[in-house]
Parts: C-alpha cells; sequence; structure tokens
C-alpha cells in the first residue's frame, strides 16, 4: 500500500523482507570472516555472489543505474577501504594489515530488498581508527533506537548526528549520502539524512520499512567521485566508516531485519523491546 507516498508493509510484507535481510546478513557475515591481510576486495564480491546463489536470490547493487543511463554497477559489493566512502568496485586491491574496509550489500527475494553495511578493521588499525568505526556503529543504532519512539525522520536523524560530537575529535557527518525507504525498491522516499532537528521532516508510521546508515569520516566530510563514476572518497583523504541496517517499523516495535537476532541485543542495551514478530 503507498500513502503520502511511503509504501507501507503488511506484516506478511516485512516477513518477506526478513528473508531477504537474512540472506544480507549472511553474506556480510562470510565476507568478514574471509577478512585477512593479502585478500583481494573482488575475492569478497565472489563469496557474496555464493551466498546469493545459495539462496536463488538477486543483487539490488549489480546493474543498479543502467535504468537511467548511468555505468551499471559491476558488482555485487560495495567495498570501500580507508579513504573509500561508499560504492567502491570490487578489484585487484589487496587489503592489509591496518585498513578499514566499509562493506554494503543488498540481495532481492521475491521482489523485495534488503540492505546494510559494516565496516570492518584488517588486522591492526590504529586507535583513531578504531574509533571511528565503533562511533559510526553506535550513531547506527542510536538512530535505530530513535526510530523506536520517534514521530519524525528528523528524530533518527538527530540521534545520529549527536553521536558524531562524542568522539575524543568530533567526527565528520557525510552529507551527500543518506538513508532511505526500503522495500519493492532498494532507494524509496523518505530520505534518512544523518544529521537532522528533531520533530522535524516526514511522519514515520507502522509498516515503513527505512535503511538507516550513518557514514563518518576521521576529518572533511567532503567527498569526490571518481572516474569510473562509481568510487566516492574523501576529498582530504582522511578514513571512513559506514554501518547500515534495514529495519522495518512495526505496531509494536522495531524490527531489524538484516541483523540475525533482529536487533534484540543492541536493543536491550538501549530500553527499546524489539517486535514480538521477530524471531
Ligand atoms: N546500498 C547503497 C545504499 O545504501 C547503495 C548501493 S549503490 C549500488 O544506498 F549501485 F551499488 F547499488
Ligand atoms: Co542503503
Amino acid at each position: 500500500m503507498i500513502a503520502r507516498g511511503v509504501e507501507v508493509k503488511s506484516i506478511e510484507q516485512i516477513r518477506l523482507m526478513r528473508r531477504a535481510g537474512l540472506v544480507v546478513a549472511e553474506a556480510l557475515a562470510a565476507m568478514g570472516e574471509a577478512i585477512r591481510p593479502g585478500i583481494t576486495t573482488a575475492e569478497l564480491d565472489a563469496i557474496a555472489r555464493t551466498v546469493l546463489t545459495d539462496h536463488n536470490a538477486a543483487s539490488s547493487f549489480l546493474d543498479y543505474g543502467a535504468e537511467w543511463g548511468y555505468p551499471p554497477y559491476p558488482a555485487t559489493a560495495c567495498i570501500s577501504v580507508n579513504e573509500g566512502v561508499v560504492h567502491g568496485v570490487p578489484g585487484n586491491r589487496k587489503l592489509a594489515s591496518g585498513d578499514l574496509v566499509s562493506i554494503d550489500f543488498g540481495a532481492i527475494l521475491d521482489g523485495w530488498h534488503g540492505d546494510a553495511a559494516r565496516t570492518f578493521c584488517v588486522g591492526e588499525v590504529s586507535d583513531a581508527a578504531a574509533e571511528l568505526v565503533e562511533r559510526t556503529r553506535l550513531a547506527m543504532w542510536a538512530g535505530i533506537a530513535a526510530a523506536a519512539g520517534a514521530s519524525r525522520v528528523g528524530d533518527i536523524s538527530h540521534a545520529i548526528e549527536l553521536q558524531a560530537a562524542l568522539a575524543s575529535r568530533p567526527l565528520g557527518i557525510v552529507r551527500e549520502y543518506t538513508g532511505h525507504g526500503i522495500g519493492t525498491a532498494m532507494h524509496q522516499p523518505p530520505d534518512v539524512p544523518n544529521f537532522g532537528r528533531p520533530r522535524r521532516g516526514p511522519r514515520l508510521s507502522r509498516g515503513m520499512c527505512l535503511a538507516i546508515e550513518p557514514i563518518f569520516t576521521l576529518g572533511s566530510p567532503d567527498t569526490v567521485t571518481m572516474a569510473d563514476e562509481w568510487t566516492v572518497v574523501t576529498r582530504d583523504g582522511s578514513w571512513a566508516a559506514h554501518w547500515e541496517n534495514t529495519v522495518a517499523l512495526t505496531e509494536d516495535g522495531p524490527w531489524v531485519l538484516t541483523e540475525p537476532d533482529g536487533g534484540r541485543a543492541e536493543l536491550a542495551a538501549r530500553g527499546v523491546k524489539i517486535s514480538p514478530l521477530a524471531s
């Protein structure tokens, strides 16, 4: 059902999105397990493709853009290393100890999309890089926890923004990329910016599904897109981290569709009970 431009999902449809979400979670976990110095980003992408095949799922990302005349995205995962922000194209780059690697992945099952991202540390990383990764992860959970009691998108955005200021040195908040509605398409209204004011922006309602995805940097948040028209890096070369989950807002609480436990543990730690539908 579409209400005020937003696709409102039934319980049955949210259960279908959960199946796509679990494929995404499995692929991200499989890539995470495989990360070690010397592995290439193309090898990680191949692991994710196998997970899609195992589940008869399709990629949300492969060939994305072709419909509007953009160069079609050539892989199933976006893999962004160090100063890479988003949309890094897998290739023959070998990961090295000390690298940060952000992996964004989306799957389609029975027409429903799941979308999530994790930033992994390769071997031993600097204290600053480790703090960036953890603070971005905390911001994602703060945003998801805020969504539980929120009336408008700005409540989520504001909760994420506050987290960036809590690091030992304030982190940059990337502004060009936002979270988004998700469902029968990967990107739907509303946008979910990673900064904003409480009680502003589009109204939230049950049956909405949102991808909540903070992207923070150790320096300036400004980005540039490379000549391949996909790879996005920070303008100043500072390192970036990206965490994302797909979340369903149900009548009795959120359900984090791209986490194996539905978000139960992280949200309980923040005083939020997930939907009893989650299992
Ligand atoms: N998953 C990204 C997002 O969170 C988009 C991927 S771009 C694509 O919005 F081209 F790879 F699809
Ligand atoms: Co997304």
